[in-house]
């Protein structure tokens, strides 16, 4: 078997100062060729994960090994950043700059492109995900939608490994939550999605990792029986869903 891209190895992490820990000798995987669907209740740790794969949290124990390597800290994770793009699941944690052009171009000209090729890939992105025209719009005037696209433009430009979109159609009209999962099935490298609608996921993922509060559960369950949507239109392999991820355990 393929070795696997992120390993989140029996980590416990608790916010400080919280009652109970949001994952307690929790493990998940996520491999070359996967594309996992993450799904859980509000509050059951789904963007916490993201940002522990990331660096932005870090586990109280256990261990996370990306691309091979074991990753602790702020030093191993800078590389990790650059190669792993995460959606943010609020848009304004994303754009920080004032335009969209300099918010798209930032990922490139951070990897160390001239300012030109940086340039040159943002005007690409912007116009892949319909956004041509926007380049100079100041970003903290876009509607919340707009935000969002831009902030996926940002994530995208970065040509990253592996993609990491948190809630990636919160605040899409349905036109522009399609053209989104065309964008999504043309990609061809490994990502999670996190999504609370079952429709999007279905044409997107592969397999669901499905996250509860405070037990694990792990087994394949067809999407069709969690979400009861056996009607839906066909897609380009959402066969299964396991519940919990690998060797999920939470709160003992
Ligand atoms: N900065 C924080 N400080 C303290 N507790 C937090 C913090 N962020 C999240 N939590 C708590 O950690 C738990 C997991 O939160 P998280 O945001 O990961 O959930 P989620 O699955 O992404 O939820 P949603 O579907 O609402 O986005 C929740 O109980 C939440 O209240
Ligand atoms: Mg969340």
């Amino acid at each position: 078997m393929a070795e696997p891209l992120i390993v989140v190895d029996r980590i416990t992490f608790a916010y400080p100062g919280a009652a109970s820990p949001v994952f307690q000798n929790f493990s998940f995987q996520l491999g070359p060729e996967d594309h996992l669907g993450l799904i859980g209740p509000n509050g059951s740790g789904k963007t916490t994960l993201l940002h522990l794969i990331m660096g932005l949290l870090r586990p109280q124990a256990g261990r996370i090994i990306i691309f091979g390597n074991e990753v602790k800290t702020e030093k191993d994770f800078v590389p990790v950043r650059q190669q792993i793009g995460l959606l943010f699941q609020n848009a304004d944690d994303q754009l920080f700059c004032p335009t969209v052009l300099e918010d798209v171009a930032f990922g490139p000209l951070n990897q160390g492109k001239s300012p030109a090729a940086a340039k040159e890939i943002a005007l690409a992105t912007l116009e892949r995900l319909g956004l041509s025209g926007f380049e100079d719009r100041v970003t903290y005037k876009l509607s919340g939608g707009e935000k969002r696209l831009v902030s996926l433009a940002t994530v995208l430009a970065m040509q990253p490994r592996v993609l990491l979109l948190d809630e990636p159609t919160s605040g899409l009209d349905e036109k522009t939550k399609h053209r989104l999962i065309h964008i999504i099935q043309e990609l061809h490298i490994p990502f999670v999605i996190v999504s609370h609608e079952p429709d999007f996921l279905h044409h997107t993922v592969h397999n669901c990792c499905h996250l509860h509060l405070d037990h694990c559960e792990i087994k394949p369950v067809m999407l069709e029986e969690i979400y009861h949507e056996k009607d839906k239109v066909p897609n380009r392999g959402a066969t299964s869903c396991c519940f919990g991820g690998p060797d999920r355990l939470v709160n003992g």
